[in-house]
């Protein structure tokens, strides 16, 4: 079958993520939905993105706050309605915006009618659907595999008198990729959404699909000792090599079968979570070539470093490993820390994240920016007693879940719900009275504020050929300053970055003598005398050949 033509709007496209729950509330029943998003959308039109992803709006009992999917084929009526959903795909397409969506295929919710079935018995059609396993003989489950929230991934079920395998809430069942059925019955649903008209998908956990048929234990990798960042000592899933239970060779399989599906359709991508020891490595594998990934999700600039030797690092060991296929860099999701607390610390520096957003915006490959970071919202701080993520809740108090970046946008600050919209429906997780100053509507006042610096650098980017397509080849590593050169067809531009709260000095690469300065809107702070770059703390400096 010939390929639809793909004008590969995705690469170097701005994806802004909106979290359904906590964008806009239309209907003032304290959750965000999809009519809300769609009366929002010119405000996301106008920061200049290309494309919004949302995270899942499918039918779900919520208790992963919709990675839980029961019906992949349907709208939740907590957010509306298919036709609600059309509306806002409309809408998009006329503001010149594409929409993605989240598939979260590796599991189900135990709600989905599927599971349902298969765990009725050991001999109904869809038996064999999710990851059945007898226990040991004595009693315990098949291996050592773990949930990331906590505790063994097999969850006994009395019906079947077996286990079955999650690898996050025990409410969300894995699917057994291993059955062909299951493929195709999934490869149904995918297509079902681009029937109507989405241009893409991020794919939740896209290495998770297949586990080890054998169903081998993982080696463990020993509890942490010291401060090793590698491992998570909070979380002893950290402590195994994964080696078993996700990033499967069969998995690549599976992702050439999407793309085939996806080639269908002109102008879709696909962008792919990837989490693993490995993941840079994964990355490559996942994204080599024309048949599988577009695009793979890092979750290497979501940590707590953002010094310019961890970056310069991260970022020859990317180019090391992974010489052609297309990243996807965000600096927060819905998962972490917001970069503001993140990056910034207790009292964001304002400077500090114009600088990242700049360093974000002039990196190879598609950056993906987190509802309310171009705010600078901080980490929300969350009660114990206010807490939705069960991860939070199981883990607290050394890891506090992932609530402190999914409160309510701040639309308007002088509202008493903040223009979020639930009037005097209290709203799923409380209003964060620190964000009133840096609602959309303060920040629209002030020509100095990062929104408005943020509108500006996206404009200007989408004016910069070279940041949008160019190669990436990295400067020598610096203690304060992350450096390195852009290009494409013939023209160069050199990029530097202050990550440090002190002026720094670096050496001019000589071929960048004649060049002349290439101003980021709103970001100055650097300089040329002689053989050297001078930056001053949190300043930028873009030189163009
Ligand atoms: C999503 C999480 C979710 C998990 C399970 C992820 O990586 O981003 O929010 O809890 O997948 O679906
Ligand atoms: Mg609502």
């Amino acid at each position: 079958m010939s390929k639809a033509p793909n004008n590969n709007w995705w690469r170097g496209g701005v994806i802004y993520q909106i979290y359904p729950r906590s964008f806009a509330d239309s209907n003032g029943d304290g959750v965000g939905d999809l009519p809300g998003i769609t009366q929002r959308l010119d405000y996301v039109a106008q920061l200049g993105a290309d494309a919004v992803w949302l995270s899942p709006i499918f039918k779900s009992p919520m208790k992963d706050f919709g990675y839980d999917v029961s019906d992949y084929c349907d709208v939740d009526p907590l957010f509306g309605t298919l036709d609600d959903f059309r509306a806002l795909v409309n809408k998009a397409h006329d503001l010149g915006l594409r929409v993605m969506i989240d598939q979260v295929l590796s599991h189900t919710s135990d709600q989905h009618p599927w599971f349902a079935e298969s765990r009725s018995s050991r001999s109904n059609p869809k038996a064999d659907w999710y990851v059945w396993a007898d226990a040991k003989d004595d009693g315990n489950p098949p291996n050592n595999w773990l949930s990331i929230f906590g505790g063994s991934a097999w969850q006994w079920d009395t019906r079947r008198r077996q286990y079955y395998l999650h690898n996050f809430l025990s409410s969300q069942p894995d699917l057994n990729y291993h059955n062909p059925e299951v493929v195709e019955a999934i490869l149904g649903t995918v297509k079902f959404w681009l029937e109507l008209g989405v241009d893409g998908y991020r794919l939740d956990t896209a290495n998770y699909y297949f586990h080890d048929k054998e169903l081998r234990s993982n080696p463990g990798r020993g509890q942490p000792k010291g401060n090793d960042p590698a491992v998570n000592d909070v979380n002893p899933y950290g402590w195994q090599h994964h080696k078993f239970d996700k990033t499967q060779p069969e998995n690549i399989g599976f992702l050439k079968q999407l793309r085939a599906l996806l080639d269908q359709y002109p102008n879709t991508t696909m962008v792919g979570e990837i989490g693993d020891d490995d993941g840079l490595s994964v990355m490559a594998e996942y994204t080599s070539g024309t048949d599988k990934l577009h695009m793979a999700y890092s979750f290497d600039l979501l940590g707590p470093d953002s010094s310019s030797t961890y970056l310069h690092d991260l970022m020859t060991r990317f180019a090391e490993k992974n010489a052609t296929g297309w990243p996807s860099w965000a600096l927060s999701n819905h998962d972490v820390v917001r970069v503001g607390s993140r990056w910034g610390g207790e009292t964001p520096d304002v400077r500090k994240l114009r600088v990242a957003a700049a360093f974000q915006m002039c990196l190879r490959g598609s950056p993906c920016l987190y509802q309310g970071d171009e705010l600078g919202l901080p980490e929300a701080q969350v009660a114990f007693e206010d807490l939705q993520d069960p991860y939070g809740i199981t883990m607290w108090p050394e890891f506090k879940g992932r609530d402190g970046c999914r409160t309510p946008m701040p639309w308007d600050g002088q509202a008493a719900d903040m223009g979020f919209g639930s009037g005097t429906q209290k709203p799923w997780l409380p209003l964060t009275e620190a964000y009133r100053t840096l609602a959309v509507s303060e920040q629209d006042k002030d020509p100095q504020s990062l929104l408005n610096f943020y509108r500006s650098l996206l404009a200007w980017r989408k004016g910069q050929e070279v940041l949008l397509h160019g190669d990436q080849a990295l400067l020598p590593v610096h203690q304060q300053v992350m450096a390195f050169v852009r290009e494409h067809e013939g023209k160069k531009v050199l990029c530097a970055f202050n990550f440090s709260e002190s002026a720094a000095t670096l050496d001019l690469p000589a071929p960048f003598k004649s060049a002349s300065m290439l101003p980021i809107p709103g970001l100055g702070g650097g300089s040329v005398s002689g053989e050297n770059i001078h930056l001053e703390t949190y300043g930028a400096l873009l030189l163009a050949l």
